[in-house]
């Protein structure tokens, strides 16, 4: 899965653009899920396959019957499951992915002994997340999700946080959960369960605990949108790394099973299908009753159409992320002097942090307080020797090592950057020599600038981390509170499903952090705005009444503030697209008290191959008077998937936009509907004209519908003005041939012999020296539901030809174990090879391509044509000896080189 980094992140609005690229989550070599179609024993599964495999996982609940199982010998692994899978009573079996955790943003970290804001907590609820979801109000009014039931998927929670309940069990806020992997899991390695889900190491779902429930005793007056629900902790992560979807599908019917109300889970990977298996699953939870929140991905960089799984799922709700209006950033306390007269300052420490007893006058390369790219170039000859001075730099453009090492180069110790944004952030930048780096504020940067021009002398005295105090200090977000965050993962699916459904805030946010790693901290991802979205929904079962997924997604959808578009710091007068906002930022007040009810929560009419414009939808008015409706529509900003007709890998952020809009038509526009009826409307949309439709432009916008109370309600909708089916999947120019070693996918010259570990051996370290695998790299430029690749033989050998059959027009001897690959996302599948086939034979020593298929959106798979191919170069592949003879005969098949007829 593609990592933003901070930079990447943070950055945008100064223009910084780094290479962004998708990659697809890996799947754990020789482990399967089993679904059955009844319920039976899995340890008799698991004997009835001869010991040739063990038991990951028992996956025997209500809702999902079945078992994870791991092949001890990954050499027939392949072959053993399509044997599982055509085994009675079997009804799916799905390799087991891997999926990490979401790469969140740590701003800053710290404990606090301070109490100004104390006052707050006392009075009405002003903490800003909730100004701007409406979730004061039920503070406020006493309304605090008591009685409801949240089970949280993550990294686990440091329940022994004072603001987090302090216990674990019965009574606790934390009252129930478990661990299902245990400290030292990495996602590789075998989970080691246990009963208790404290997150002492990761800090992840601690932060997503405080969201939702922190209690007012804390001194930064955080305080939890729900406070008086009960939580469920799931770990599935491990210190680090990542977790399997059999993990978390375990974890899923777990929180199912020991009665959640609300299922909530910050974790996600690039999908875009909602056939995905863990997507299946949560939706099935979904259908059964549970609302699941999913947060939507933190892949907004790589533009439309990368929804994330399980977020994609059908009915399962996404949640994207707007940045919160204040930034909040927990500092620590450093001291300066100008000219001898003593001040404070917050800074946030980066890595390395070495800042213990450091007092030094401050040296800056100039004076420029709006230079882009301060510090970027290397230093002029005439610069001192910078071993007695922090050097002061303001950051953008080129990335903190650059600038660091460019210090460095002169014998700097210490650098500290001033920002270019709203408030701090995290910098690392580990460079030889340098003992500390830290960020002060934009502000800060600038008086101590204005000082040096002046010819002051500005000595600094720094303090660690550890031991410096700390203050939480607020900045307002002048620049992008309330929009969409650029980092948020665009939908839609590729079948043109909605997604996200609505966003709440989920940058800069402020919360609970594990004890051992400062307590409290402020991070952003969408991450963070999910457990936002599971909390609301608590207080609307308590409000409403009803816990049912349906109602509450449709009322959540339809009150829910859309917002304009922005990007490089401007607002355009355009509303964000829906595959960014779904419908807006929850406004959970006007959720809980709408007596206007919708039956749906969004519409899709689909692409123009399967344009479906004619919708019916009811509206209910449960008021106890009449109310006249009319229904309007209002267009969303088009956004354009390709720059050009030549390209085929959608834009990345942002994209371009038109202010192109469908145009509906509804039957009744207007109508009076009396108190506790219902009434059907008909929608029916035109596309925008006059788009580029080769270039794919999705269309978007908003049905309002305002009634005689005051009401008004508005339901979001999309549509693609162009043909799906006619993009593009395989890009052929990214599909090639590498070795294994070659983390950068330098393509091979023709005919390169690959010298193969002997079969069975390719783990063993032993051989590795002496061998090189193939890579085959395959790029999609869209999702594909399926990928074949198909070992092609070159050689007219009669070994090799006697075995080979035809698929679509291309002589195959077979795929490569694991192959073909289902639901997959867009970006670069990798696949180093060891010569095994996926009927757990090895290929024969000899000439050989790949013919690399890719099924087009919406394509029949059983039809040739429906398919992208692009083949690599021929390579030959020559095994080496393995330890006994027989192995060799046994795996080798005959020797098949040219010339050997
Ligand atoms: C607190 O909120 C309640 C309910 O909205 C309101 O009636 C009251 O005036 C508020 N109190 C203060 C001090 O703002
Ligand atoms: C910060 O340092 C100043 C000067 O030493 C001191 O007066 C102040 O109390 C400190 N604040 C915190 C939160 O430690
Ligand atoms: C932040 O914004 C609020 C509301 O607009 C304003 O009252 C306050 O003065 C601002 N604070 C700063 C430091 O600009
Ligand atoms: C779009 O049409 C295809 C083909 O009928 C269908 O499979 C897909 O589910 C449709 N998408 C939506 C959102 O209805
Ligand atoms: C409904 O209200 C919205 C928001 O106030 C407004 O933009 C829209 O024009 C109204 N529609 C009608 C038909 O009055
Ligand atoms: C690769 O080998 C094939 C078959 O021997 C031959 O036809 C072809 O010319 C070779 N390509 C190169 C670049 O040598
Ligand atoms: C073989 O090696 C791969 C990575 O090279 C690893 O993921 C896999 O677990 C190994 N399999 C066995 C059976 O050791
Ligand atoms: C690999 O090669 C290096 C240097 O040629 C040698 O020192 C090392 O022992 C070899 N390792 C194995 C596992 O053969």
């Amino acid at each position: 899965m593609v990592r933003l980094d901070l930079a990447a992140v943070l950055l945008a609005v100064t223009a910084v653009t780094r290479a962004v690229t998708a990659n697809t989550p890996s799947i754990v070599p020789g482990a399967y899920i089993v679904e059955y179609e009844e319920d039976q024993d899995s340890n008799a599964l698991v004997n009835t396959l001869g010991g040739k495999a063990t038991l990951r996982k028992d996956l025997r609940f209500k809702l999902f019957k079945g078992a994870s199982i791991q092949f001890k010998d990954t050499k027939n692994a392949d072959k053993m499951a399509a044997k599982v899978a055509s085994m009675p009573k079997i009804k799916a079996v799905f390799p087991v992915r891997r999926y990490p955790v979401p790469h969140h943003v740590v701003h800053s970290t710290g404990d606090g002994v301070q109490e100004v804001l104390s006052k707050r907590q006392k009075g009405n609820d002003t903490f800003s997340t909730h100004l701007m979801t409406q979730v004061n109000q039920f503070r406020d009014a006493g309304v605090t999700g008591k009685g409801i039931k949240i089970g949280i998927i993550d990294t686990g929670t440091d329940y022994l946080h004072p603001a987090l309940g302090g216990c674990f069990g019965e009574g606790c806020l934390v009252s129930y959960g478990t661990d299902l992997v245990g400290d030292a899991f990495n996602g590789a390695n075998t989970p080691k369960p246990d009963a208790d889900p404290l997150d002492n190491c990761n800090g992840h779902g601690t932060h997503v605990a405080g969201i939702i429930a922190a209690q007012s005793n804390n001194p930064y007056g955080i305080i939890g949108a729900a406070q008086d629900v009960t939580l469920g902790s799931y770990r599935v992560f491990g210190c680090t790394g990542d977790v399997g979807n059999d993990i978390l599908i375990a974890a899923y019917n777990m929180a199912y099973e020991d009665g959640s109300d609300i299922i909530t889970a910050s974790i996600g990977g690039p999908s875009g299908w909602s056939e995905d298996p863990w997507a299946a699953v949560v939706s099935r939870i979904v259908e059964n009753g549970v609302p699941c929140v999913v947060s939507a991905g933190n892949d907004g960089a790589l533009g439309i159409f990368y929804a994330s799984t399980a977020a994609n799922g059908d009915k399962v709700t996404a949640i994207a992320s707007v940045d919160n209006m204040i930034t909040p950033a927990l500092l620590s306390n450093g001291t300066f002097s100008v000219d001898g007269t003593d001040q404070s300052f917050g800074f946030t420490t980066g890595e390395p942090g070495a800042w213990t007893g450091v007092s030094l006058p401050l040296w800056a390369v100039n004076f420029d307080t709006a230079d882009p790219a301060n510090g970027c170039d290397p230093y002029p000859e005439s610069t001192p020797d910078l071993s007695g001075h922090i050097v002061l730099i303001r950051r953008g453009s080129c990335t903190f090592v650059q600038k660091v090492e460019n210090a460095a180069a002169k014998g700097a110790k210490y650098v500290l950057f001033y920002n270019n944004a709203v408030g701090t952030a995290l910098v690392s930048a580990p460079v030889d020599g340098v003992a500390g780096v830290a960020m002060v504020t934009a502000e800060q940067g600038k008086s101590w600038i204005r000082a040096l021009e002046a010819k002051s002398e500005v000595v600094v005295n720094m303090e660690d981390a550890e031991t410096a105090g700390k203050f939480l200090a607020y900045f307002n977000n002048t620049a992008t509170a309330g929009f969409l965050s650029d980092f948020t993962s665009w939908g839609p699916t590729f079948e043109v499903e909605v997604k996200p459904q609505f966003s709440t805030p989920g940058g800069m946010i402020l919360s609970t952090y594990p004890r051992a790693l400062g307590s409290y901290g402020v991070l952003s991802g969408t991450s963070m705005a999910c457990p936002m979205a599971a909390a609301v929904y608590a207080l609307l079962m308590n409000v409403r009444g009803t816990k049912d997924p349906k109602t509450l997604e449709n009322v959540l959808s339809a009150t829910a503030h859309p917002n304009l578009f922005r990007r490089s710091g401007e607002s355009l007068p355009l509303l964000a697209p829906v595959p960014q906002q779904g419908g807006g930022l929850i406004q959970a007040w006007d959720a809980a008290h709408a007596t206007t009810l919708l039956s749906v929560s969004s519409l899709s009419f689909n692409d123009t191959d399967h344009f479906n414009p004619v919708h019916n939808f009811s509206i209910s008015n449960t008021g106890k008077t009449a109310i006249t409706y009319s229904l309007s529509n209002v267009g969303a900003a088009t956004a354009y998937t390709f720059r050009d007709h030549n390209a085929i890998t959608p834009s990345t952020f942002p994209s371009e936009l038109t202010a192109d809009f469908a145009s509906l038509s509804f039957s009744p526009e207007s109508f009076t509907i009396p108190a506790g009826q219902r009434k059907i409307v008909t929608v029916t949309a035109t596309a925008p004209k006059g788009l580029d439709e080769k270039r794919l432009p999705v269309y978007s916008g908003y049905i309002t519908i305002n009634g005689t109370d005051g009401s008004g309600l508005s339901l979001p909708y999309i549509g693609v003005a162009g043909s799906m089916h006619s993009a593009v999947v395989l890009d052929a120019s990214g599909t090639l041939l590498s070795r294994a070693s070659d983390n950068s996918n330098t393509p091979v010259p023709d005919n390169l012999t690959f010298v193969l570990p002997p079969p069975g051996f390719a783990n063993d370290t032993s051989y590795r020296n002496r061998t090189e695998r193939p890579k085959l790299v395959a790029t999609l430029a869209m999702g594909s539901a399926l990928v074949r690749a198909d070992v092609v033989p070159m050689s007219n050998c009669t070994t090799v030809a006697r075995n080979a059959g035809v698929v679509f027009g291309t002589k195959t001897i077979g795929q490569p174990e694991g192959m073909p690959s289902r639901w997959n996302p867009r970006g670069t599948f990798e696949y180093k090879w060891d010569g095994k086939l996926d009927d757990g034979t090895y290929a024969p020593p000899g000439l050989y391509k790949f013919a690399v298929k890719a099924l087009r959106i919406f394509g029949d798979p059983k039809v040739g044509s429906e398919y992208d191919q692009a083949d690599t170069l021929t390579f030959r592949i020559k095994y080496l000896p393995g330890p006994s003879a027989k192995l060799r005969r046994q795996d080798q098949g005959g020797e098949c080189e040219e010339g050997k007829r």
